[in-house]
């Protein structure tokens, strides 16, 4: 969306799929660079601002530790840190900060806080996971998926089951694999597919805005040439070249004792006889944390097809890319390419010279 003159990243379908997939090229890009011992200092003098709602380890390690590899400074604003919603609303809070930083990321608990932030500030907002998605997670998961796609396919070519609960991550793979061709599945119990997960937070928050991720996934197939299953039926699995999973407490924790939720979701586990339903090489992804036991066995997440390691590694892979493309190149009206070319120039001289690209 944009707001304030400032595109701010709260929704991959905000975004065509190239430029989509500019983002996760320019994660790799820099990636690479750093791989090889440099580290471009493209956010120099520049200041996140990490607002968490939530606890986090990934998205909160990797994006302060994106901040300091390219120059900059990150703040942590945890739970009670600042006045949010608390003494002063929402708009004030992101007026003020504004004036204060040049990014800001924010994990809430329901996804409108995010997109009224974004409404009130004229710096980019980073969208770091809501009840009803989390974006970055997806960028930093193409990422993973482009390092390893099977031989001889195209991004296009690849299908991605996601087995289980039809949590934000299940949502947001969903709406990111059709926007960019592929094809999806959610293979998991009746009740606790994405549309029915949808449902329960309507009816938790009747005041927030929560797109229809059906209607997405419809309209980015049209587009995109991609497909997408919501099924009960393990079939589906067949033919599988990454299967992905997330916790089954998903977003209602209490809403089941441990027992009724093993019963649910138990033929979901990805195991050993999961993974073999998928085609030979299929991988294994996991956004973590993972209850070792439940969602996936020790033996899955532990094997030699197990990317959830990687994955972990490309949600920093990620962070950087996104913190470079929105300060540096995303302003409304702007017309010239120039910080674009810039970016380009200040990795591209170096990968040349080194024999990267
Ligand atoms: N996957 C993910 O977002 O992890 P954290 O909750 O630890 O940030």
């Amino acid at each position: 969306m944009y707001a304030n003159g400032v595109r701010h990243f709260i929704d991959t379908n905000d975004f065509t799929k190239e430029e989509l997939l500019d983002i996760v090229n320019l994660s790799l890009k820099i990636k690479k660079c750093i791989k090889e011992g440099y580290y471009p200092p493209l956010m120099k003098n520049k200041t996140l601002g990490m607002i968490f709602q939530q606890s986090s380890t990934r998205t909160r390690v990797s994006f302060e530790t994106a901040m300091s590899q390219m120059g900059g400074h990150a703040q942590y604003l945890g739970p009670g840190m600042i006045q949010l919603g608390g003494h002063e609303t929402i708009g004030d809070t992101g007026k003020v900060l504004s004036q204060l930083i040049d990014i800001v990321m924010s994990r809430v608990i329901a996804h409108q806080t995010v997109v009224d932030l974004a409404e009130a500030c004229s710096i980019p907002v980073l969208n770091g996971m809501s009840d009803w998605n989390h974006p970055t997670q997806e960028i930093g998961d193409i990422c993973t998926i482009v390092e390893n796609l099977p031989r001889g396919k195209k991004l296009e070519d690849c299908k991605v089951v996601f087995a289980g609960d039809g949590t934000q991550v299940c949502a947001s793979l969903g709406m990111i694999c059709t926007k960019l061709g592929m094809k999806f599945v959610q293979y998991g119990p009746k009740g606790k597919w994405i549309q029915d997960n949808l449902e329960g937070l309507k009816a938790l928050n009747p005041n927030g805005d929560y797109p229809d991720y059906i209607k997405i996934m419809e309209e980015n197939c049209k587009v995109s040439g991609g497909s997408f299953e919501i099924t009960d039926d393990r079939e589906a699995v067949k033919g599988a070249d990454f299967i992905y999973t997330d916790v089954w407490y998903g977003l209602y924790e209490s809403e089941m004792s441990e027992e009724e939720r093993i019963a649910l979701f138990k033929d979901y586990q990805v195991n050993r006889e999961l993974m073999q339903l998928g085609n030979i090489g299929c991988k294994f992804m996991h956004c973590l944390p993972a209850t070792r036991g439940e969602d996936v066995t020790d033996e899955v997440a532990d094997s030699d097809s197990s990317l959830c390691w990687d994955e972990a590694g490309n949600r920093l892979t990620a962070m950087r890319g996104l913190l470079v493309y929105f300060t540096q190149y995303q302003r409304e009206n702007d017309t010239t390419d120039l910080r674009k070319e810039a970016v380009k120039e200040e990795l591209e001289m170096f990968m040349d010279e080194r024999g990267l690209i």
